[in-house]
């Protein structure tokens, strides 16, 4: 049986009040979810504090991004330890946000990659094209170089270690979701790329899609072969949105993969 995960990423949103409050509300609600894993990442300063909110449920803590490099002078950074010390599990890797407004590189994010395996957690590592880049038809392209460049610093076996995210930057925060197929698609190439080097690892592989995910539109999405859970943004933040795609995620039915 192939488990679904569902990770919700707060991003730079909520307070200590408003966090508690969410997990309040969606804690209950899915105590019984024996197909569905979940996850929900939160920010920073209030990793401990949902950390201990979670303790006991089957909800799992993660954070949203970490440093490449290990403790020592970096001000402003989180390591690996750290993330791990607050009883973080997944970290996510590569999120466009941070490559496009923070300039993150395919080789910092390889270097994160690393670190997150280091210290024990399970890194997300999301990978999507721009809107340009769909339109200019190099999607692939763009997928397979972000892939690559974990592959190349980490093996392929570390893949397998991690998870990964598809979103395409277009469908973020946009109300604009990839069509179920599109996503597939996408999801079903980057299984491919990874078989060429570890078949094994690829078959097992989770891939998410992210990038829009509703209640409304969470079931569709997770009924193709390929699309293994979602990365959840906005709706992540809403409870009963986040209640019923963790839902759909529990009532997808399995389909082969071809
Ligand atoms: P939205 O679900 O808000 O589109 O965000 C997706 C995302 O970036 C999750 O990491």
């Amino acid at each position: 049986m192939r488990v679904k995960l569902v990770a919700g990423n707060w991003k730079m949103n909520g307070s200590l009040a408003s966090s508690q409050a969410l997990l309040k509300a969606i804690l209950p609600s899915l105590a019984a979810l024996d197909r569905a894993r979940v996850a929900v990442c939160a920010p920073y300063p209030y990793l401990a504090a949902v950390g201990q909110g979670v303790r006991g449920s089957n909800v799992l803590l993660g954070a949203q991004d970490l440093c490449q490099f290990d403790d020592g002078a970096y001000t402003g950074a989180v390591s690996g330890a750290m993330l791990a010390d607050c009883g973080c599990r997944y970290v996510i890797v590569g999120h466009s946000e941070r490559r496009t407004v923070f300039g993150e590189a395919d080789d910092v994010v390889a270097l994160k990659y690393a670190q997150a395996l280091k210290h024990g957690l399970t890194p997300i590592l999301c990978v999507g094209e721009v809107l340009a880049e769909r339109e200019a038809a190099v999607t692939e392209k763009v997928v397979a170089r972000q892939l690559d460049a974990v592959v190349t610093r980490c093996g392929v076996e570390a893949l397998g270690r991690g998870v990964v995210a598809y979103e395409p930057v277009w469908a973020i925060g946009t109300g604009k979701t990839a069509t179920p197929q599109q996503a597939q698609d996408v999801h079903a190439t980057i299984r491919g790329r990874v078989g060429a080097g570890d078949r094994k690892v690829a078959e097992a592989l989770t891939i998410l899609y992210g990038g829009s995910v509703k209640a409304s539109n969470a079931a569709q999405l997770f009924a193709m072969p390929d699309v293994d859970g979602g990365l959840i943004g906005g709706a992540s933040l809403v409870a009963e949105e986040f209640v019923a795609i963790c839902h759909a995620a529990q009532g997808a039915k399995e389909t082969a993969r071809t």
